[in-house]
C-alpha cells in the first residue's frame, strides 16, 4: 500500500496501540461523569479500552482514579455518561453478570477469616456455579501457591494474600480485570510476582485489563498505552512512554 508518510504512521500507531481492526472494544467510557453534591470526581472520561489490551491509569493522589474504576464496574454510577461493555450499556447487564464478567482486585487483599479454599469457593457458590477441588487446586497453581488450599488466610504474607485474592477474582472467571494498585502494599519481589500474573492471565485469557498504578516503570512494563488523570479529567492518553515522559508521575 503506498500511504502518505502521516497516514501510514497513523496507521501503524493504531496498530501497535491496538485501535486497528480490533472490532468492538470490551470497555467504552462516553463522556462519563461522577458528581457527588458540587464535588466532580470524574469528568468527562472518554476512553476505549481493546479486548485483550492492558491500560493504565495514572496521576496525582486525588485525581479520580479509583473513582473511574468504581464506575467500570457498576460499584457507583456515573451520574452523566455512560459505560459500555461488549457494546451494550451496562445498566442493562443483570448485576451479579456484570460483577462476574467484571473482576476488581484492590490495593489491598480483604480476604475473609477462614481458609484459602473458603476465600476462592465464595464467589462461584453465589452463583450456583461451585468450584471443583481441581478447579481451586489450578487457580492456586495458576498464582504460585500449589498446596496452600487448606491454609489460613491469617497466616499469609502481604504478597501471598494478594495473590489469594487475584486467584478468587480469577474464580469468577471475569473477561474485564480491575486493579486498584494492586501491588502498592507489597515488596518489590512479591510486586514483580503479581506482575508475572497479570500479564500471564491477560494474555492466557484475552483479558481486558485495566490497572491503576502511581508506580511508572510499572506502568512501563506492563501497559503500551496510559492515561493520566488530574482533578477527575483525562489529561493525556496515548502510548505510556510518551504520556509518563510528559507527565512526572508522583
Ligand atoms: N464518596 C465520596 N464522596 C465525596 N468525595 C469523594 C468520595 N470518594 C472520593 N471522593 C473524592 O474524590 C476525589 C477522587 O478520589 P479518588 O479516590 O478517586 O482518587 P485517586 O486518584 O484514586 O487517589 P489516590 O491516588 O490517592 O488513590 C478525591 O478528592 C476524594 O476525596
Ligand atoms: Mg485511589
Amino acid at each position: 500500500m503506498n500511504l502518505p508518510f502521516d497516514h501510514a504512521n497513523n496507521v501503524l500507531d493504531a496498530a501497535i496501540l491496538g485501535e486497528s481492526s480490533r472490532g468492538r472494544p470490551a470497555v467504552e467510557a462516553h463522556d462519563v461523569t461522577r458528581t457527588i453534591g458540587d464535588r466532580v470526581l470524574v469528568d468527562h472520561v472518554n476512553v476505549d479500552v481493546a479486548i485483550g489490551e492492558i491500560l493504565a491509569v495514572t496521576g496525582p493522589s486525588g485525581a479520580g482514579k479509583s473513582s473511574f474504576l468504581r464506575l467500570v464496574n457498576r460499584l457507583d454510577e456515573p451520574t452523566a455518561g455512560k459505560i459500555l461493555i461488549d457494546g451494550g450499556d451496562y445498566r442493562e447487564i443483570d448485576t451479579s453478570d456484570l460483577r462476574r464478567k467484571v473482576g476488581m482486585v484492590m490495593q489491598s487483599a480483604n480476604l475473609f477469616p477462614g481458609s484459602v479454599r473458603d476465600n476462592l469457593s465464595f464467589g462461584p457458590a453465589q452463583s450456583q456455579q461451585g468450584l471443583t477441588e481441581d478447579e481451586i487446586d489450578e487457580l492456586l497453581r495458576r498464582v504460585g501457591l500449589e498446596g496452600y488450599v487448606n491454609n489460613d488466610v491469617n497466616t499469609l504474607s502481604g504478597g501471598e494474600a494478594q495473590r489469594v485474592s487475584f486467584a478468587r477474582t480469577l474464580a469468577n472467571k471475569p473477561s474485564i480485570l480491575l486493579l486498584d494498585e494492586p501491588t502498592s502494599a507489597l515488596d518489590e519481589d512479591s510486586g514483580r510476582a503479581i506482575e508475572e500474573l497479570i500479564l500471564k492471565v491477560v494474555a492466557e485469557q484475552q483479558m481486558t485489563c485495566i490497572m491503576v498504578t502511581h508506580n511508572a516503570s510499572q506502568a512501563a512494563r506492563l501497559a503500551r498505552r496510559t492515561m493520566y488523570m488530574v482533578r477527575g479529567r483525562v489529561v493525556a492518553l496515548g502510548r505510556t512512554r510518551e504520556v509518563l515522559d510528559a507527565h512526572s508521575v508522583v
